[in-house]
Parts: structure tokens; C-alpha cells; sequence
């Protein structure tokens, strides 16, 4: 079967760890793919989830499916930290939640949805968006369009620009907003912003489709879903996919969660029961363990005042990690002016660095970084620092 098939070329991310996995050099560091380390560059278990995990397994009786939206408790859960404690999306029923594979599940699930029923409907993602969107897209049958997003010279957003397009999506067509910590720029709206393109998907009638897999890496969890709150206080239909991957660091248990939010709950409830249909012909119902930790955790006062702590922790050590890094690469007097990296929010840090420094410093240090130059400020380390910044250094030299 495969004799006339060319092989497939590997994952822009993922690929990069299996690229690094195999680099014997003892001073390899990858700043590739999204993963948190901390300062000894391991990438450990939340104690909050170690003291859940034992917990369920102690508790559990049973390994019967769950339901094929997963855990209904964990679908609150997942709720309250999108919409708060006494969001009125949760008072009146009209979000449902389903716990999907990772974050990456959420999009696909909900790309699968939409496309059922608006088969014609593309897809709008922001220039330079994560480079797995379009994939997904397009796997789910989609054309994708872009909107402007970075602006190069100024290292911000382009807002106008942004809005500008918006203003021409038309209706029923599928917009692809990153709620905080944008990946791979690490820029964000503020709020006045995201009011005024809250307005314009009321007007031109476009479905918001939000990716938030980073809530508590901007500044806290109430203020990272400032966003999603706009949206819901403005009573339309739009959907959510929300991980669990960074902020529980369940990586490997792919925790997820696909919301839709509808006018009402008797749409609600036509749209749960579609995604059930959705999710059964592709993984049938989603796997338990992370589900149930996360919500051991979020369900219980103790446990939870643990993880905000925890959360708090892995962000303010990326935020050292951006003041060291500039630090040290002015150290090193490297003219390119970097300041902006201490300012842009979540573990990543789109640098500026050209394709072809990034690939020198792939081959010639062993450093990896995603092509386009985003760096995973979460992969440095007080232990690597100067061996990249020198790395860095000496390739802007050449
Ligand atoms: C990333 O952007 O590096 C992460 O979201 C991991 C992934 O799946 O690509």
C-alpha cells in the first residue's frame, strides 16, 4: 500500500521533540514544544494532582465508561473557571460542556460539529495563529482564511487591521480567537479591544469559536477569561476549547473541554445532543483519569487554593525567565533590542529570530525552536540561560 506514497514530513512542534530525543549533545535544551519545566528543567506532576490522584485511586470501584460527554461534574467544573462561580451561562443552562481530548479534541470536536450543519461555513484564524489550527481545519473539511493579527514592526497587535476584516467576515462563517496568551506571539487584545470585536460578531452575525488552553498564565484565572465573560454576557452562540494540558500540566492524560454556548438552554440541549452524536462515531466517550483528578481538584476548597498557588508559580517563573533572557542577551551586547519579550504573556515568546538562526542553533547547538522563532520561555531554565543567550549571541554576530 505504501510503495508510491512519499512519507509524510513531521510535525512542526511535535516533530521537534523527536528530532531533540534523538540529538546526543549533553547540552541539547528545547524551546520547542509548549511544555512547562521548571528551574531543573522537569516537567513534574502538580502536587494538588498527586494528592488527587491518590485519592481517586483509592476511592475508585469502577473502570465502566463514562458518559459520552465524559464526567457531568466535570463538565461543571470546567464552567465555573470559563464563566465564574455565579455565571449567569451556568444559572440559565444555555453552555454544554463535554470533555474532550485535550484542547486539540475540543477544536475538532467542535470543528466536526459546526461543519455538520453549516457544511459551507470556513474558518478565520489570526496571522500567525498555532501552527496545528489550520491542520485541524482543513482535516475537518474547512477553507481557511486569515485575519491580521501581529504586527512585526511594532511587536503588538494590528488591531485595526484585525477589525478591518472581521468587519468582513460574513455570517455564519467561523472565527478562531486565542482568549489570552497567544499562540505562538504571546500578544493579546485588551479589553476595549475584545468589546469592539465582540460588537462586530453581533453585527456581521460570524460564530466566535474560542481557543483558551492557557487560563492562568496571563495574570490569574479570573482575569484570563475576561474574554470569554464579554462574549457570554452578549447572549449569542459561540463555542470554547479549553485544555487542561498547561494549567494542570496533565499533558499526557489529554484533558479538554469543548463548551457551546447558546442563546438558550432549549438550544443547549439540541447542541449537546449533536456533539454526543459527534463524539460516539469518532472516540466514543473520553478517557477518565485526568478528567476525574482535575476534577477532584476543582471541586474541593483545599485542593484548590493548592493549584491556584501552583499556577501562580509556573507563571511568575516564565515572567524571570523573560527578564533573565533579555537580560541576558543585552549582556552579551547583542544590539537587536529585545525588550518586548518581558512583555508579551504565556510561555511563549515569538522573538523575532529568523528562520535561518533558528535552524543554525539547531544544528550547530542543539537548540530548538519552533520555526517563525517562537521560543518556550517555559524551557529555559537558571541552567541553560547562558548557554542560549550565548548561542544566540554568537549566531546574531554571524
Ligand atoms: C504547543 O503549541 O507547543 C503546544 O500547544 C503543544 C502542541 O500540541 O503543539
Amino acid at each position: 500500500m505504501w510503495k508510491e506514497i512519499e512519507a509524510a514530513p513531521a510535525d512542526a512542534i511535535l516533530g521537534l521533540t523527536e528530532a531533540f530525543k534523538k540529538d546526543t549533545n549533553p547540552q541539547k535544551v528545547n524551546l520547542g514544544v509548549g511544555v512547562y519545566k521548571d528551574d531543573q528543567g522537569a516537567t513534574p506532576i502538580l502536587s494538588c494532582i498527586k494528592k488527587a490522584e491518590h485519592r481517586l485511586v483509592d476511592e475508585q470501584s469502577t473502570k465502566g465508561y463514562l458518559p459520552i460527554p465524559g464526567d457531568a461534574a466535570y463538565g461543571a467544573s470546567v464552567q465555573k473557571l470559563l464563566f465564574g462561580e455565579q455565571g449567569e451561562v451556568i444559572q440559565s443552562k444555555r453552555a454544554a460542556t463535554i470533555h474532550s481530548p485535550g484542547g486539540t479534541g475540543g477544536l475538532r470536536v467542535g470543528a466536526d460539529l459546526i461543519k455538520k450543519f453549516k457544511p459551507e461555513a470556513k474558518i478565520w484564524v489570526s496571522t500567525p495563529t498555532w501552527a496545528n489550527h489550520k491542520g485541524i481545519f482543513t482535516a475537518a473539511g474547512y477553507a481557511i482564511e486569515d485575519y491580521p493579527y501581529y504586527d512585526k514592526a511594532t511587536q503588538g497587535v494590528d488591531f485595526d487591521a484585525m477589525l478591518e476584516t472581521l468587519k468582513k467576515v460574513p455570517a455564519g462563517d467561523v472565527v478562531l480567537l486565542h482568549v489570552c496568551c497567544h499562540n505562538p506571539t504571546g500578544v493579546d487584545l485588551n479589553a476595549e479591544q475584545w468589546d469592539r470585536v465582540v460588537e462586530v460578531a453581533l453585527v456581521q452575525g460570524w460564530l466566535p469559536f474560542l481557543d483558551f488552553a492557557y487560563q492562568g498564565f496571563g495574570d490569574s484565572m479570573e482575569a484570563d477569561r475576561g474574554a470569554v465573560e464579554k462574549f457570554a454576557a452578549a447572549g449569542f452562540d459561540f463555542l470554547v476549547a479549553s485544555s487542561f494540558s498547561k494549567n494542570f500540566a496533565l499533558y499526557n492524560e489529554r484533558t479538554g473541554a469543548l463548551t457551546i454556548v447558546s442563546p438558550s438552554a432549549e438550544e443547549s440541549a439540541v447542541a449537546m445532543s449533536h456533539v454526543k452524536k459527534i463524539i460516539r462515531v469518532n472516540y466514543s466517550n473520553p478517557p477518565a483519569h485526568g478528567g476525574l483528578a482535575a476534577r477532584t481538584v476543582l471541586s474541593d476548597e483545599t485542593l484548590y487554593e493548592e493549584w491556584i498557588g501552583e499556577v501562580a508559580g509556573m507563571r511568575e517563573r516564565i515572567k524571570a525567565m523573560r527578564r533573565a533572557f533579555v537580560d541576558g542577551l543585552k549582556q552579551r551586547g547583542v544590539e537587536q533590542d529585545f525588550s518586548f519579550i518581558v512583555d508579551q504573556r504565556g510561555m511563549f515568546s515569538f522573538s523575532g529570530l529568523s528562520d535561518e538562526v533558528v535552524a543554525w542553533l539547531q544544528t550547530e547547538r542543539s537548540i530548538y525552536i519552533v520555526e517563525g522563532g517562537r521560543i518556550n520561555v517555559a524551557g529555559l531554565t537558571s541552567g541553560n540561560m547562558d548557554y542560549v543567550c550565548d548561542a544566540i549571541a554568537e549566531a546574531l554576530r554571524a
